[in-house]
């Protein structure tokens, strides 16, 4: 077990941020970390990376306790914090050679060189950090996590604000990190989380709602079978077996609701078309994404 949290609450003041969460992470998963502002995933990420020590419950990463032993912990764990705070008058190698001698690290000119290339920072190596853009500050960010090898990443909100392009390559860097680390990494985008995770843990006010693949939550809330259907002439009355519902749409787009069943109901409404001599222009099943997912558990 890589991760191992148990029953972490955490409150700030009168405000509840955490609330007996507990949850683990095996080796070499990616899990992304979910929910609403303020649902308490910057919390449990700065618990985990021993950079909060004030709390309830117990944290332990590769078997070292959070609470007991907070810098052996962090020779094997990189942090991203949220907002990704930099050194803003540094110069890109000169902050990473300064975060390679807070580690203690062993030929840091080499490691330095070898995570700028890593993280694609050679064009932009030699300028101070000020004049990055966005994106090429967030790859600073992953450079200073990275740069001691660690096997355990915390990576909060790592592609917020970045544009389409650098999106595509930050996500294909935390895909190829998490083929050798352990990874935990929270976002808002769903899309993102579908593309890089096969696990999702999900809170709301500092509570765990879901910690599951995204393929059986997604299943899990499934509880009708939806398919839209399009046609050329209109059908008033559709009579078929499990329906619940039916919808007019735009476009002589029709939504069939169906309870679920064993029998597929879409070989049944194309036999019920051609009965009616109308012509079936489109049929497809519309299946719960994570957004839908989210939505569910979240929203109050
Ligand atoms: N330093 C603090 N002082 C007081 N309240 C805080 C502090 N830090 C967090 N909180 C509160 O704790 C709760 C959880 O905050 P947290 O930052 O963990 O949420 P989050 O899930 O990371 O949200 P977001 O998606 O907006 O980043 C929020 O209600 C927040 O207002
Ligand atoms: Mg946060």
């Amino acid at each position: 077990m890589s991760i191992s949290v148990q029953m972490l609450t955490k409150s700030y003041g009168v405000q509840k941020a955490l609330d007996g969460v507990s949850f683990d992470v095996n080796k070499g998963e990616i899990v992304g970390l979910l929910g609403p502002n303020g649902a308490g995933k910057t919390t449990t990420m700065k618990i985990v990376s021993g950079f909060m020590q004030q709390f309830d419950g117990e944290a332990f990463v590769n078997g070292l306790s959070v609470r007991e032993d907070p810098l052996g912990l962090k020779r094997s764990l990189g942090y991203l914090p949220e907002h990704n705070p930099l050194y803003l008058d540094m110069y890109v190698k000169e902050y990473l050679h300064f975060v390679g001698t807070i580690y203690k690290l062993t030929d840091i000119g080499q490691k330095v060189q070898s995570i700028v290339d890593r993280t694609g920072l050679q064009k932009e190596q030699h300028k101070q950090i000020k004049a990055l853009s966005k994106g090429y500050r967030q790859r600073v960010g992953l450079a200073q996590a990275l740069i001691h090898d660690p096997s355990v990443l915390i990576l909060d909100e790592p592609t917020s604000g970045l544009d389409p392009n650098q999106l595509v390559e930050i996500r294909q860097l935390i895909r190829d990190i998490g083929t050798e680390k352990t990874v935990i990494f929270s976002s808002h985008i769903m899309q993102e989380v579908q593309a890089l995770c096969d696990r999702v843990i999900i809170l709301n006010s500092g509570k765990i709602v879901a910690d599951d693949k995204i393929d059986i939550l997604e299943h899990q809330i499934n509880s009708v079978r939806e398919i839209i259907v399009q046609l050329d002439q209109p059908i008033s009355t559709w009579k078929l077996h499990n329906l619940k519902k039916q919808e007019s749409l735009s476009g002589g787009r029709y939504r069939l609701l169906f309870k679920k069943a064993n029998r597929d109901p879409r070989v049944e409404i194309f036999d019920y078309v051609v009965q009616n001599n109308v012509r079936l222009l489109e049929m497809h099943e519309r299946k719960s994404n994570i957004e839908d997912v989210f939505q569910k558990l979240t929203r109050s």
